[in-house]
């Protein structure tokens, strides 16, 4: 894991791969600067980038994650907080037999945001809402 950690930061500077854990320190909500819009475009980019592997093609789930395009993340159910505290601290497997779900490094609460409103998008489509 730290090997890909550093080949993932190896084409920033070390001090900008300092700023997710910086930034939480005094934002432990991880949240982005106060209306601040999400947008969905980029928000799939960036979940196929980071979330896919685990929570599948347009969030509906793989064998390592659960589907996010689904009722038990609906956002009565699931406030967006949950999606920056996911990424940002990790879930202790409490829906799931997936397993733990590990802090998402490299992730911003701006990218959160967009991927956020992606997954309500695609939510819905499918008429969880
Ligand atoms: C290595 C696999 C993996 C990756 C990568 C991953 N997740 Fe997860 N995620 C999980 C698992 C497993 C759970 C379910 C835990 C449980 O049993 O409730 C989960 C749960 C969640 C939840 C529910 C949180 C809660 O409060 O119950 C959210 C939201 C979430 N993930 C968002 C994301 C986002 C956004 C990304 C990408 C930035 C991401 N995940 C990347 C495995 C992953």
């Amino acid at each position: 894991m730290r090997n890909i950690l550093i080949a993932v930061c190896g084409s920033f500077t070390l001090a900008a791969c300092d700023v997710p854990d910086g930034a939480g320190s005094s934002n432990p909500l991880y949240l982005p600067p106060q209306g601040f819009v999400g947008d969905s475009v980029q928000g799939e980019l960036l979940f196929n980038a980071n979330c896919l592997s685990c929570h599948g093609a347009e969030g509906s789930g793989t064998q390592f994650g659960p589907p996010l395009v689904h009722d038990t993340y609906n956002p009565r159910h699931h406030a967006d907080l949950s999606f920056n505290l996911a990424v940002k601290n990790g879930v202790r497997s409490h829906h799931w037999q997936f397993g733990d779900m590990k802090p998402v490094p490299g992730v911003s609460p701006e990218d959160i945001t967009h991927i956020t409103q992606y997954v309500r998008e695609q939510q819905r489509m499918a008429g969880i809402n």
